[in-house]
């Protein structure tokens, strides 16, 4: 057994004696089973036929010297995890793949207890794959009045759970369970917490039936669901659909979903029914899972709560994890609209006091693609049209800059036929025009192309509504910003800036005053040739005053 593996504090001279001892302890699983049954295993209800079974196995090896069982009591008391790391030991990191068991170093079992700590006092706590209880014994000081509940598959980890937590004098408020976690459903009035390290089980060695089970369940929460999906993923829907309002959680995992499509579920349930409360990403330099060199992430979540905004970090050692609720604020909505998350834990720049980043309150959306604009942008072409389809439109980066701050009138602006899908919207007159305009487009071949044929109806361009800011994107020139005065639409040579809460005017005129004013061409991407541009996700990273700031009109 090597200590190297994963302590999970750092031993005293004396314990360094006792742990040197138990490297020939424990050649094989027998001796591990033995172990855990002579430290008290049965103590801990209930068995399963597996574990009486697996139990039996082990009554031919010869039973441990009560030295030595008394100094791995000695061991487990002082917190580390000798049948544990006894477990890991005599299974290679091959073998535990197929079950995903890689245990959890103790800085971040501790500081995961602790963040539930802060939280609040659950009287129930489940460790969703258990292991050798890590997670249960860490919590079970934290919360002594809660009863702890682990649900494993692996009769062996469970077999090493109960002893753990017999020595540890848990037994009585202990319950393991052998079975999948997907099944498990003890509903309770208790509140409880969910704790843990669910396995990291890629998609190929996942049943069809699970997959499917998974495409149901996430259904019936009106999400969808991948195929490609890992187990940690089925995890967190089993949870969700358990838990209740009030409950808990914090769960490490592996961070691939916060990028990837498969990872979308877990996205929608952190922003929907889990209530996400932070994300902490470790850096594989922190070794968060010790055999295997990935990068891990810590999602709390407290279910059915709608957190204004979620908190993101990145730490790249364990050193750094002194608290899971510092960090970089997102606001919930534009979670909702991100499809990669990780990169919101690289803040490059912490905000100032009282400023925050743009996209905390509004989302920036570039204008509609017209894919033709000779047709679409009206002319001498499209005369006779009603006034019902035609839309006052920036069509110009020009027309943004001239204004200097403020687009007061529409009159110069051109307008964008913005034809409804249904036709039958139309009033008789109406509809005559529309259709002698349609006959022109199709003449023009604007229904072709790949814009024209994604879109509802090819006839309908599907502008945005109008965005109480505008401002320009690209430019040899810092970006130039408009409070949008005129209700002018936007076509894609724009952004338009959607504030995410109502905005006073008062706070809309002093943001567009300081972006203005304060943002540079740095802030963007430059190309060769001095162009700089700003995408959507860019400019919404701008600094910029803060709510209050703005509200009290105060530009600095
Ligand atoms: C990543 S390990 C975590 C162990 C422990 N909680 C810790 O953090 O140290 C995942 C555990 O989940 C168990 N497991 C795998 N598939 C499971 C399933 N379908 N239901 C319940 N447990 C499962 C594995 O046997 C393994 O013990």
């Amino acid at each position: 057994m090597s200590l190297a593996t994963n302590p999970l504090l750092q031993l005293t001279g004396k314990q360094q004696h006792l742990w040197n001892e138990f490297e020939a302890i424990f050649p094989t699983e027998l001796e591990l089973i033995s172990a855990a049954i002579a430290l008290g295993a049965e103590a801990v209800v209930p068995w399963s036929a597996a574990e009486i079974a697996l139990a039996r196995t082990s009554g031919t090896t010869t039973p441990l010297s009560k030295i030595k069982l008394s100094s791995l009591r000695d061991l487990i008391c002082a917190g580390f995890d000798p049948l544990g790391e006894a477990f890991c030991t005599l299974r290679s990191p091959s073998m535990r793949r197929e079950n995903g068991a890689v245990y959890t170093p103790g800085a971040i079992v501790r500081s995961m207890v602790e963040w539930a700590a802060d939280r609040g006092t659950p009287q129930r706590i489940i460790d969703p794959g258990m292991g050798s209880a890590r997670f249960l014994l860490q919590a079970a000081g934290a919360f002594p009045q809660a009863s702890l509940i682990g649900v494993d598959i692996d009769p062996l980890a469970a077999l090493i759970a109960r002893a753990n937590l017999a020595v540890a004098g848990f037994a009585a408020r202990s319950q393991i369970i052998l079975g999948d976690y997907r099944r498990f459903n003890e509903p309770v009035a208790a509140r409880t917490l969910y704790i843990g390290n669910p396995p990291y089980v890629r998609h190929h060695q996942i049943a069809t039936k699970w997959k499917e089970w998974l495409s149901d369940e996430a259904a019936k929460l009106g999400h969808k669901a991948s195929q490609l999906a890992g187990l940690h993923v089925h995890f967190f829907l089993a949870t969700a659909r358990n838990a209740k309002p009030g409950d808990f959680g914090a769960f490490i995992t592996a961070a691939e979903w916060l990028d990837v499509n498969y990872g979308s579920l877990v996205r929608s349930l952190v922003v929907g029914e889990l209530g996400g409360h932070s994300i902490t990403v470790i850096e594989p330099t922190a070794q968060p899972f010790p055999d295997a060199a990935s990068t891990a992430a810590i999602t709390t979540f407290e279910i059915a709560s709608r957190p204004t905004s979620v908190v993101f970090r990145r730490v790249d050692s364990l050193r750094e994890l002194d608290g899971l609720n510092k960090g970089r604020k997102i606001h919930r909505d534009r979670l909702a609209t991100e499809a990669r998350w990780s990169y919101l834990t690289r803040s490059a720049a912490r905000p100032p006091e009282g400023y925050v980043e743009l996209g905390e309150l509004c989302r920036v959306h570039r204008g509609q693609v017209t894919g033709a604009n000779d047709v679409w942008i009206a002319g001498a072409h499209s005369e006779g049209l009603p006034d019902c389809v035609l839309f006052p439109t920036v069509t110009r980066a020009k027309e943004v800059i001239d204004a200097e701050g403020i687009l007061r009138d529409a009159a110069n602006l051109r307008c964008v036929i913005d034809i409804p899908v249904d036709l039958d919207e139309l009033d008789p007159r109406e509809r005559k025009a529309v259709d002698r305009f349609i006959r022109f487009a199709l003449e023009k071949g604007a229904n072709k192309g790949y814009i024209a044929s994604h879109r509802k109806a090819w006839w309908s361009v599907g502008l945005r509504s109008a965005a109480p800011i505008i401002s320009t994107y690209m430019a040899r020139r810092a970006p130039a910003f408009v409070l949008n005065k005129a209700d002018a639409r936007h076509i894609n040579i724009a952004h338009g800036l959607y504030p995410r809460d109502p905005m006073t005017e008062k706070a809309r005129s002093t943001l567009v005053s300081f972006l203005q004013t304060n943002i540079s061409q740095r802030s963007g991407r430059t190309y060769a040739g001095g162009l700089t541009k700003f995408e959507p996700r860019e400019m919404e990273r701008l600094i910029v005053p803060s709510p209050a700031m703005l509200a009290a009109g105060v530009l600095q």
